[in-house]
């Protein structure tokens, strides 16, 4: 038995939940998403990932035709349907269907759909070890060519370094903007741990707004840590103490290697599994 989807405005068989060729999110990658965990039936920092669709959306002029609380009720309905305990939620927002014209205002109503499933995480081997990691070729598109704090249905700048690291059997790549400052990695935020405090780039430098990211923050805060958000170079990286990855699939994980250059010891850091136990503390609670 396959899933329920849940398409405007109500639940559909996962073979009924259908997408027409002439969608603008299909057509231009027009469109919007959040990707949100469930842990224990509960969805993780639930406000926090509406609201960013939402701005998401009104940054592209795109009318979500719905207000946040039905949408919010929309959701768990489907986590609910679905039985997911432990999972994730894929809420996309598509443009609707249009013309193979690339005018926006012709399309319809918006298309919502809503996806509750397990997850497919990293093997938890990858958090004991840790990643290696490369810098991308791909550069980060530029803020005045998309603002980074829209999770755009259009990821193919980050398929392309996603790309990059298959090719060379790393778990990730490392994406820097068009000035060379690191943005962000191709599905994730990055941070790096130098004498004991930590930095991440701004969301200007081309990162998404990430709500991993946030809450990492936060809980470093509170645990006494001095965390910067400032410009870092490929530099900033080879001769970091600890560098890890923050996401909402990949919660909190190391990095242990960056262009061949081993990080600290070679192993996920001290502060990096203080971190990863605290979210994973935080987001179970
Ligand atoms: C490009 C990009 N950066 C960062 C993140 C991490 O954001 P979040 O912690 O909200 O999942 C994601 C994941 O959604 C992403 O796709």
């Amino acid at each position: 038995m396959g899933l329920k989807i849940w398409q405007n405005g109500e639940l559909v068989d996962e073979a009924q939940a259908k997408v027409s060729v002439f969608d603008h999110g299909l057509l231009y990658g027009d469109g919007v998403f959040e990707g949100i965990r469930v842990y224990s039936g509960n969805i993780f920092e639930f406000e926090a990932h509406i609201d960013r669709l939402y701005e998401s959306a009104k940054a592209i002029r795109l009318d979500i035709g719905m207000d946040k609380r039905p949408l919010m009720d929309a959701t768990e309905e489907t986590v609910k349907a679905n039985e997911i305990e432990d999972g994730y939620i894929r809420l996309l927002v598509t443009r609707g269907v249009g013309d193979l014209g690339l005018n926006p205002f012709v399309c319809g109503k918006a298309g919502v759909i809503i996806i509750a499933a397990n997850i497919q995480l990293y093997p938890e081997e990858f958090y004991e070890t840790g990643l290696k990691v490369i810098s991308a070729n791909a550069v980060r598109t530029h803020p005045l060519t998309l603002p980074p704090q829209v999770k755009s249905l259009n990821y193919l700048n980050n398929i392309l370094a996603k790309i990059e690291a298959i090719d060379h059997g790393v778990g990730e790549v490392v994406m820097y903007n068009p000035q060379g400052y690191v943005a962000e990695a191709s599905g994730d935020n990055i941070f790096i741990i130098r004498k004991g405090e930590l930095f991440t780039p701004p969301i200007q430098a081309g990162a998404l707004d990430g709500i991993t990211r946030q809450v990492v923050m936060k809980l470093a805060r509170e645990s006494g840590y001095t965390v910067t958000e400032r410009n870092l170079t490929k530099f900033d990286l080879y001769i970091a103490d600890e560098c890890f990855l923050t996401g909402t699939a990949a919660e909190v994980i190391g990095v242990v290697e960056i262009d061949g250059r081993i990080v600290g010891d070679g192993k996920p850091g001290a502060v990096t599994k203080e971190l990863r136990k605290k979210f994973f503390e935080y987001a179970r609670s």
